[in-house]
């Protein structure tokens, strides 16, 4: 299915900040891409001038949270053309999510026709320097004007998009300190952890500065019945090198079926490396580490594609992981971001051309 897609051009474009300091969504581009969803179907699928938007007060999403977005990346390549990776992932995981906040699914394909339509008008806007992307950002908010507690019946999907720099602001990943958070929970089993809702994201920062003020970058969430179970690290999906063995949380409804969580499974197997998902105790990682088995933890995002793990604290103890950037994390970010510039082989079929 596809939706014709109406382009209506902006007559102010902004000045592109430098690609030396484009952090990460601080910039955004000329363009959104705006589709109403009303009386059952979606409807009017176009390109507008980037600006704000016309909200009533009363939109249910303002009160009652029905709010989900998607993170996915453009990114030139090293021949100067652009690349869409996994977009249809995305999409996909998009429609799959909204049912669970009794919201309409887009059509993935519909959505990937008129996300490309987007970042075409918007190429220019793809930074060229390594380790730089245009961040795509698909947003689905609830604005029927209604009080009453009860799915809303109007909705509207955009998407912005914001030229970024490297998450680490740098050419090297650089490690982050863990506060393994046991009070506070990011999902609940039975709540929204698997869906990209908004909500997580709010549950999450009450924990997250609180570790920051302690001198941490980020928290390692736990399950939520006994705060036994590692889950989530940070924003990101979390991974373990125990042994010889790359082992992940299994999914699960509290866990973010991750797309560079998948990519990071695919590339693991296709290198004959033993890849295991399943459930991960705390206890079992404090043996590990006092064993020597564990070797490195890193998460996995579409925002910093790996992010290696130097140190998991809790009250009680303080784990040192390897030597700060394992080989292994940085290998699947060196093999992602070359699939995803184009400088390797695509062979699973993830990137689109524009
Ligand atoms: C990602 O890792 O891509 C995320 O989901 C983080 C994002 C919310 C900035």
């Amino acid at each position: 299915m596809k939706l014709e897609v109406r382009i209506e051009r902006t007559s102010a474009p902004k000045v592109h900040p430098p690609e030396t300091d484009l952090g990460f969504g601080r910039h955004f581009t000329d363009h959104m891409l705006l589709v109403d969803f009303h009386d059952g179907a979606w409807s009017d699928a176009r390109v507008v001038p980037y600006g704000p938007l016309s909200l009533d007060p009363a939109a249910a999403v303002l009160h009652y949270g029905q709010a989900m977005f998607e993170g996915a990346k453009a990114i030139r390549g090293d021949d100067g053309a652009v690349r869409l990776f996994r977009l249809q992932r995305h999409c996909e995981r998009l429609a799959q999510g909204a049912p669970r906040l009794c919201m309409p699914s887009p059509d993935p394909a519909m959505l990937a026709h008129a996300i490309t339509e987007l970042v075409k008008v918007e190429e220019a806007w793809v930074p060229r320097a390594r380790n730089t992307a245009l961040y795509i950002r698909p947003t689905l908010i609830a604005t029927e004007p209604f009080l009453g507690v009860r799915p809303a019946n109007q909705y509207l999907l955009y998407v912005i998009l914001s030229p970024v720099g490297s998450y680490y602001g740098g050419d090297t990943l650089k490690p982050v300190r863990i506060w393994v958070e046991t009070q506070q929970t990011r999902a609940a089993k039975g709540g929204l952890g698997a869906v990209k809702a908004g909500a997580n994201y709010a549950s999450s920062l009450q924990a997250a500065m609180r570790a920051k003020k302690d001198g941490y970058d980020q928290v390692l969430w736990l399950d939520g019945a006994k705060h036994e179970m590692l889950e989530e690290v940070g924003t990101m999906n979390l991974f373990l090198v125990l042994g010889d063995e790359l082992v992940t949380p299994a999914l699960g409804d509290t866990i973010l079926s991750g797309v560079t969580r998948d990519s990071i499974i695919t590339l693991a197997k296709a290198r004959g490396i033993k890849v295991t998902e399943r459930p991960l105790s705390l206890a079992e990682i404090v043996e590990a580490h006092a064993s020597g088995k564990l070797k490195e933890v890193f998460g996995s995002g579409t925002a910093a594609v790996v992010s290696p793990v130097s140190e998991l604290v809790t009250a009680d103890r303080r784990m040192i992981v390897g030597d700060g950037v394992g080989p292994i994390g940085q290998s699947f970010y060196d093999e992602l971001t070359a699939i995803q510039r184009g400088a390797r082989r695509d062979e699973h079929g993830w990137l689109t051309a524009l």
